[in-house]
């Protein structure tokens, strides 16, 4: 099994590296089998779990100091 990646985007979505398994609170399984999944990190989308772009209309700023990237 490979290391999982995610990515924070500047001000934007957590990129995740896909395929991967989405579990929801009742325990339903998602599997999503894609190479990068956007999932919402602003608490605006419409479509939760998923970034559907509304960071960019809200200007969601992300706090650099709670996220670190590694080298
Ligand atoms: S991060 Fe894109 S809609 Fe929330």
């Amino acid at each position: 099994m490979s290391e999982p990646i995610i990515e924070a985007k500047q001000n934007g979505p957590y990129l995740v590296q896909g395929p991967l398994k989405l579990i929801d609170p009742s325990g339903k399984e998602t599997v999503i089998d894609r190479p990068w999944v956007a999932l919402c990190r602003c608490g605006q989308s419409n479509n939760k779990p998923f970034c559907d772009g509304a960071h960019s209309r809200v200007g969601f700023k992300a706090d650099a100091g709670k996220f670190y990237k590694p080298a």
